[in-house]
């Protein structure tokens, strides 16, 4: 059974059994607490926590899924990935244990056609309830269904919902070991699928706090791990999901594949790398240095550094991206849109990171030449190879043991441990979390914010909770800051990048000033600002007013930021995706994927074709569909999508379609002239542009003229002479550059001239001696170069008082080096007189010091010591 037959079979099997078949969510989660999507019920949290009403309560779907918890032991294993697609069905509040159980059997057994004889089950401990399911429901025979703790409880971060869990394994045979089922030995039973009974709210690792509000099921089986069973192979990388991918590693190595050496291990990291980094470059993710762009870039790093450890010159990336994309087109279609976005930002990350290898070569050579005999190497620099360098330590360690060097392991995992626990901290996304905890308990059993502000600047609303430093109060009064929740609102909180409303809220007894409305949790508005009059309390009719003229901007700064993405994507090209955007009243800054800076032609080419756009003042209308359809007309989302019925589009003209909950201007033209104010780099890969819409461009443009014109009057330049005129002075600047340094040429040679008068005559040597006052150091020296040429054998000696501080320079004619003589012995005492110090050239020595007042003595003296040694040879 191949890989789409496995998918097909389970879709089907819920399908019929009315489950709504939903498709896979992006791999950047909408939940800002998770760093990426790594199980199929992520994109349901809401649902099961309550926070949202499902819009069905049974549902199936195949998830794309990345974890990146299991990294260090993906290729040392059969069954681990990074990469995994997640077949699950999902109750919410419908059907528990009593259907879940016997349906995963019926599928296993009946549609699958595995051979119960070598099915095991586990449950958890307490869970007496599902173990007489699988025993008196089901009919498994009673020692086949094993107990354990922490293995059967599921936790999806924390806090959030848990539940014991049930899960399935099958025996892969007594050449995997001894018999005795999941408790005796993990690698012959193989655990494939996950039924979690969830029904908890945990706050921390293991500690429920409360029921969820319904108890749901959440079942997850891993694709691969079917794969591997229904396919009769060793492992997941032998199956047809996995092993093309592999292929193309061993094609890019030049090793093969199976031959149980550590050449195995490498190219099961590739493989899985490479269907990794795939599909998350596919969902958006950009290579860099934090979050889930670190992940990738780490990912990447770690593929790269496999192949070029076996010599691979040609570029593997591109390679094992053209493979997935192969094996999973039918599937994902949008891979193959995607293909040469994704390929090209591998190539460029693996182009650098090969300079980078050799550098780490580089650090590894310099390492061991410190060592001594029986020294050990440093578990830091173990560590940073790894880390920055992708250097597996057990490669770094098996260089060492050739050498007969040993390695400070502890240091390693030292090291290592640091940095797990770092990036730990930043999955949890911590304070985020634990904030909209604390909101979500404060204000329990309050309704969503239903908004009106797409159509209305005003309305009238109920003031249901105020909150005031964290607590809950029942009036506020003159002075005090407040954050107020209503029942509905005209007020936008800042989502997609659009800033919060600002306005008032009056009431009959007194006034709030809004500063800003933000979602302290999804479909929650807080309108946080200050009362300044009277007071204000909870029950209240309170009239809600935005400030329409900031919104005004805004919207232009939305649509224009519309706009702008459209023309990109135009004049640079398709990868062009948003990365981040800010839509503010004063500008717009939109964030994008691109690999180099924008030249001045195609940000104007950008520009011209938005304003264009904007003259020709087509409609901006939104509609609410199905995703599906929305995708169908061709809208842009590459952020954490997530599954809701009904999604927004904004559409400009034919041209301009995206997903979108922000505030738009009904017509292009109200945008105003659109002015791009800067572009440049804001991470590896990452572009940003800053742009003005309305008033705030038409000052831009007028400032500018102004400037312009300041300039004319200056130059006393005719009207559009500005340019030509600037030209020509340029050039004139340059030739007085010209004749100024000719100049300076010519006075240095009379100047040289006139010092070598003075040259005093020992036989056939000389030796001169002058101080001069003003020369910087670079003119002294030019100026000893010209004495020096004109003289023959011998000594000079140049001294330079430039304001306040002392340089001196001494040279040697050849003969005389040769004759062992060293300009940085005749400068020693002069370095000394200046307090400073000087190089120990032979032919060309130099000195400097901060007590230029001693410039004369120190080339008296200087000289004497030269008029020795001239006189001693
Ligand atoms: N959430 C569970 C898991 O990821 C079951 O889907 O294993």
């Amino acid at each position: 059974m191949d890989g789409n037959s496995i998918r097909r079979t389970f879709i089907d099997f819920f399908a019929s059994r009315a489950h709504e078949v939903v498709r896979s969510a992006s791999l950047i989660p909408v939940d800002a607490t998770l760093l990426l999507t790594g199980a199929g019920m992520v994109p349901f949290k809401a649902y099961m926590l309550g926070e949202e009403p499902a819009p069905y309560s049974r549902a199936v779907s195949i998830q794309k899924c990345a974890r990146t918890t299991d990294i260090d032991v993906v290729g040392t294993t059969r069954r681990h990935l990074t990469f995994f697609e997640m077949l699950g069905n999902f109750s919410f509040g419908d059907y528990f244990k009593e259907r879940a159980i016997p349906w995963a059997y019926e599928l296993i057994v009946e549609e699958y056609g595995l051979d119960p004889e070598r099915l095991w089950y586990t449950v958890h401990e307490t869970d007496d309830e599902a173990a007489e399911i699988w025993i008196d429901l089901v009919g498994v025979p009673p020692e086949r269904v094993q107990r354990f703790d922490k293995d059967n409880f599921w936790q999806m971060g924390v806090p959030g919902p848990a539940g014991p869990s049930s899960e399935v394994f099958f025996d892969k045979g007594s050449e995997y070991g001894e018999s005795g089922g999941p408790a005796v030995n993990d690698e012959r039973y193989m655990e494939f699928w996950n039924l979690v009974f969830m029904q908890s709210v945990q706050d921390k690792p293991f500690h429920v706090v409360g029921d969820l509000p319904a108890k749901n099921i959440d079942t997850g089986a891993g694709l691969d791990r079917f794969a591997t069973i229904l396919q009769g192979v060793d492992s997941v990388f032998d199956t047809d999901l996995v092993r093309p991918v592999m292929a193309a590693a061993e094609a890019a190595c030049g090793i093969r594949y199976g031959d149980g050496r550590q050449s195995d291990i490498s190219l099961r990291i590739m493989a899985d790398h490479g269907r990794a980094i795939t599909f998350l470059i596919g969902d958006g993710v950009i290579a860099s240095n934090e979050g889930r762009g670190h992940v990738l870039r780490r990912l990447i790093r770690r593929s790269v550094r496999h192949a070029y450890l076996y010599g691979a010159v040609e570029p593997v990336m591109p390679r094992l991206v053209d493979a997935t994309v192969e094996v999973m087109r039918e599937t994902y279609p949008e891979l193959v849109d995607r293909q040469p976005y994704i390929t090209e930002m591998v190539e460029r990350e693996e182009y650098a990171f090969r300079r980078t290898l050799a550098s780490g070569d580089q650090l590894l050579e310099d390492a061991l030449a410190r060592l001594g005999e029986g020294d050990t190497f440093s578990g830091e620099t173990a560590f940073k190879l790894h880390d920055t360098y992708g250097f597996p330590v057990e490669v770094t360690a098996e260089i060492l043991s050739e050498r007969g060097y040993g390695l400070d392991r502890a240091g390693f995992d030292k090291a290592m441990n640091e940095q797990r626990h770092r990036s730990r901290e930043a999955f949890k996304g911590g304070d985020l979390a634990a904030k909209q905890d604390a909101y979500l308990s404060l204000l329990k059993g309050i309704e969503q914010t239903e908004f009106t502000g797409y159509e209305h600047e005003r309305g009238t609303a109920r003031a249901l909770s105020l909150v005031r430093a964290g607590e809950l109060v029942e009036r506020a009064v003159v002075d005090e800051p407040v954050e107020v929740f209503v029942d509905r609102t005209p007020f936008y909180a800042e989502a997609g990048g659009q800033v919060g409303d600002s306005g008032i809220l009056v009431s009959e007894t007194g006034k709030i000033r809004i500063e800003d409305t933000q979602f302290v949790v999804t479909g929650l508005n807080g309108h946080r600002g200050r009362v300044v009059e009277g007071f204000i309390q909870v029950g209240q009719d309170v009239e809600a007013v935005i400030d329409s003229e900031r919104r005004e901007r805004i919207r232009k700064n939305h649509t224009g930021t519309h706009l702008l993405h459209w023309a990109l994507r135009e004049v640079i090209g398709e990868h062009v995706h948003q990365a981040g955007s800010l839509v503010e009243e004063a500008r717009l800054r939109f964030d994008f994927s691109h690999f180099e800076s924008l030249g001045p032609d195609e940000i104007e080419a950008v520009e011209k074709l938005v304003n264009e756009r904007i003259i020709e003042n087509a409609a901006v209308s939104t509609v609410e569909t199905t995703k599906e359809n929305a995708e169908r007309m061709g809208a842009l989302a590459f952020f954490g999508d997530r599954y809701t019925e009904s999604v927004r589009v904004v559409r400009a003209g034919d041209y301009s379609v995206e997903f979108c909950g922000g505030t738009h201007v009904s017509t292009t033209g109200q945008v105003g002239p659109l002015m791009v104010v800067s572009e440049g780099a804001v991470a590896a890969n990452t572009r940003r542009m800053d742009a003005l819409t309305g008033a705030a461009a038409y000052e831009y443009i007028t400032t500018l003229r102004a400037q312009v014109r300041g300039a004319e009057r200056e130059l006393r330049a005719q009207p559009g002479q500005l340019v030509a005129m600037a030209t020509s002075m340029a050039q004139r600047m340059r030739d007085y550059e010209t004749r100024i340094e000719q100049f300076e040429a010519d006075s240095r040679t009379q100047l040289a001239e006139a010092i070598l008068e003075t040259a005093e005559d020992l036989g056939d040597r000389s030796v001169v001696a002058a101080t001069t006052e003003g020369l910087a150091s670079r003119e002294l020296r030019a100026l000893a170069f010209q004495i020096r040429d004109r003289m023959g054998s011998g000594i000079g000696i140049l001294g330079s008082n430039q304001s306040g501080k002392g340089a001196l320079v001494v040279w040697v004619s050849e003969d005389l080096v040769a004759d062992g003589l060293s300009a940085g012995d005749i400068i020693s005492r002069g370095a000394v007189i200046l307090g400073g110090g000087g190089s120990r050239d032979r032919s060309l020595a130099q000195a400097g010091g901060p007590k230029g007042s001693e410039i004369e003595e120190a080339v008296n003296k200087s000289a004497i010591l030269a008029r020795e040694a001239v006189i001693g040879k």
